[in-house]
């Protein structure tokens, strides 16, 4: 069976939870070095239309300890043939000829969508512009289910660039799934989430508001703090303006019990003192894409 994975819309409740357990199984074979290789003889293709640490180099260790063999095109808008003109969808097409399961992440929204339409083979959106990251999101809902042990009750703020963070939007739209949730957007004026995400919330029965003040910290159980996304800012001038006017210190933490998350990269949004106290749960966040991504490659191919 062949299951694409594109956007936070395509999953409901049961869904996120099987993938949860199943994740969990995944760390605990992991930790004994017992991963079972249930994808040996396939192959998983990595295209990187945009840069990528994380995303990129889990998916493949994920597929690696799967058993599967992975072949990457990184740089991919100037490394591939698309550099030469090639549609994204002949692109999908050809990766569908080579790969079992192809892992693609594009500057451009929709373009997961597109190759998907397409491709034979299973596409997981990586990334898809500002639109969605929806493996980051299952991997943000792991980690704090195995913090905090539950996904509702939750406030949980989300700071500092939603009107760009494509990791917001997924994780906030899973979150919906879960009862008495409520998100407070914390962000420059200018950086407030774009309208039809948040009539997309209101929709879903979501309770929000949005400030540009960060004094309530304390009373948030989880901080999902974004570096400012200077690549989808059309104005330098207006990135490098809002960069540092928000940041989360260590005084603001210490004594709290927030926990902070952050799919990472980090620029400016958390001072690097704060990764010595028990609140900074990113580096683990990180981490957890392993089994997170492992699960979901699974689920691409049905198994
Ligand atoms: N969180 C995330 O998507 O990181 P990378 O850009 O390094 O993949």
């Amino acid at each position: 069976m062949k299951r694409n994975i594109i956007s936070a819309h395509q999953f409901n409740k049961k869904d996120i939870e099987t993938l949860l357990a199943r994740a969990k199984t995944f760390e605990t074979a992991y930790k004994k070095n017992k991963v079972p290789k249930k994808l040996k003889d396939k192959v998983v293709a990595c295209i990187f239309f945009e840069p990528s640490t994380r995303t990129r180099l889990s998916f493949e260790t994920a597929a690696l300890k799967l058993g599967a063999q992975v072949i990457s095109a990184e740089s991919a808008m100037s490394n591939s043939s698309s550099y030469k003109g090639e549609s994204i969808e002949d692109t999908a097409r050809m990766l569908s000829c080579y790969a079992d399961i192809i892992v693609m992440r594009h500057p451009k929204e929709g373009y997961a969508e597109r190759a998907a339409s397409v491709a034979s083979k299973p596409i997981v959106n990586a990334g898809d512009g500002g639109n969605e990251h929806p493996s980051q999101a299952l991997l943000d809902l792991y980690t704090i289910k195995k913090h905090l042990g539950r996904l509702d009750n939750l406030k949980v703020a989300f700071g500092f660039d939603p009107k760009h963070s494509r990791t917001i939007r997924s994780l906030a739209l899973l979150l919906t799934h879960f009862k008495n949730n409520h998100f407070t957007f914390i962000c420059p004026k200018a950086l407030n989430p774009d309208p039809e995400f948040l009539n997309d919330l209101k929709n879903r029965g979501a309770n929000f508001e949005i400030t540009d003040n960060l004094s309530e910290f304390k009373n948030f159980d989880i901080f999902y703090a974004n570096r400012l996304q200077g690549e989808r800012f059309e104005d330098q001038k207006e990135f490098e303006k809002y960069r540092k006017s928000l940041i989360i210190t260590k005084e603001l933490v210490k004594g709290t019990k927030t926990l902070i998350l952050d799919p990472l990269p980090r620029i400016d949004e958390i001072e690097v003192t704060v990764d010595e106290l028990p609140n900074a749960i990113y580096f683990d966040q990180a981490q957890n894409g392993l089994y997170i991504r492992m699960a979901l490659l699974l689920y691409a191919l049905g198994l």
